[in-house]
């Protein structure tokens, strides 16, 4: 069993790892150990920068019991050019998990073709599932449930938004997404979650998008891998941004999302991402709580979690 994308799941395993997470969360802030992955080793093997995805699953596993090997591809001979096929071959002998960093899917897709271990997606050019599995469990935190919800993605149609299309498509929340022209998501991902009846809308106007919204969503004009469209990606993405304006057209106890690195004042306004509405404090911190309950699951060790 691997962790690529949302779609990986179903609504029961999610609704499992939120509540697990919630309680392994309320076990460490009451000081409870628990070492269930006690002698198992996580590989991390990232090919972008990360500074959450690296620190939580490398804590994770160190609350659990475990240990990490970290593998940057400048660092391998995959910076070399070993074929990923045999990295996945090699590595997969050393390790009972891997975490990938990577660009494109298909990478991930093929180490995970050859590995013989439980391999789990830590970001690619198409899917953040691990994040937006956190932002899941932040939901039910705030709100009690993500059920009836709207949530609004304003910005790129990027990794991000694709892997909330994924969860909303899954757990049946209404999604809208308010996104340049030429910045949608991905067609695939799209047509997988209309398949599944998701309630799904893409808008270029980002006040439609954020009317009456419990969740506002945003990320990154430019992400990792497409710093040379920098500047093309600025103009493009002028007023899709979550200002204080945009927040007073949500609902009166709407939450701000955010899965960071944030460009203030690009994408949100300093006096957003600092303000009462904010979450993306609790965002981050949860990628911990429900990477744990991700590593029980998959390195098998809790039965039904
Ligand atoms: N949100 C997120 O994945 O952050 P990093 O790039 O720092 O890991
Ligand atoms: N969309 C961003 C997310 C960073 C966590 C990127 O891929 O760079």
């Amino acid at each position: 069993m691997n962790l690529l994308a949302i779609s990986d799941l179903d609504r029961a395993r999610v609704d499992a790892l939120v509540e697990r997470a919630i309680m392994l969360k309320g076990r460490l802030e009451r000081g409870i150990a628990h070492r269930p992955l006690m002698g198992k080793v996580l590989g991390l093997v990232f090919e972008k920068p990360s500074t959450r995805t690296r620190v939580s699953f490398e804590s994770a596993m160190y609350q659990l019991g475990g240990n990490t090997v970290f593998l940057s591809s400048s660092t391998s001979q995959m910076g070399r050019g070993e074929p990923v096929k045999d990295t996945a071959r090699v590595i997969s002998g050393y390790v009972d998990g891997v975490v990938i960093r990577t660009f494109g899917h298909s990478i991930i897709e093929e180490f995970a073709g050859y590995s013989t271990v439980p391999v789990i997606n830590g970001l690619t050019d198409l899917h953040h599932p691990c994040q937006v599995l956190a932002d899941v469990m932040t939901i039910v935190e705030k709100k009690g449930t993500y059920s009836g919800l709207k949530v609004a993605w304003i910005g790129d149609g990027n990794n991000m938004a694709n892997s909330w299309i994924e969860a909303a498509a899954l757990l049946g929340f209404e999604l809208v997404l308010a996104c340049p022209k030429g910045y949608w998501p991905d067609r695939g991902v799209l047509e997988w979650a209309e398949a599944r009846g998701g309630k799904i809308r893409i808008t270029e106007d980002v006040e439609d998008a954020a009317a009456g919204a419990d969740v506002l969503n945003t990320d990154v004009w430019a992400s990792m891998g497409q710093e040379e469209e920098r500047e093309k990606r600025l103009e493009a993405f002028k007023g899709y941004r979550i200002d204080s304006d945009i927040l007073a057209l949500a609902d009166r106890d709407a939450i701000v999302m955010h899965c960071l690195p944030a460009h203030r004042d690009e994408e949100i306004t300093d006096e957003v991402i600092e303000g009462g509405h904010s979450a993306v404090w609790e965002q981050a911190e949860n990628r911990l709580h429900i990477q744990k309950a991700v590593l029980e699951w998959l390195l098998g060790c809790v039965e039904g979690a």
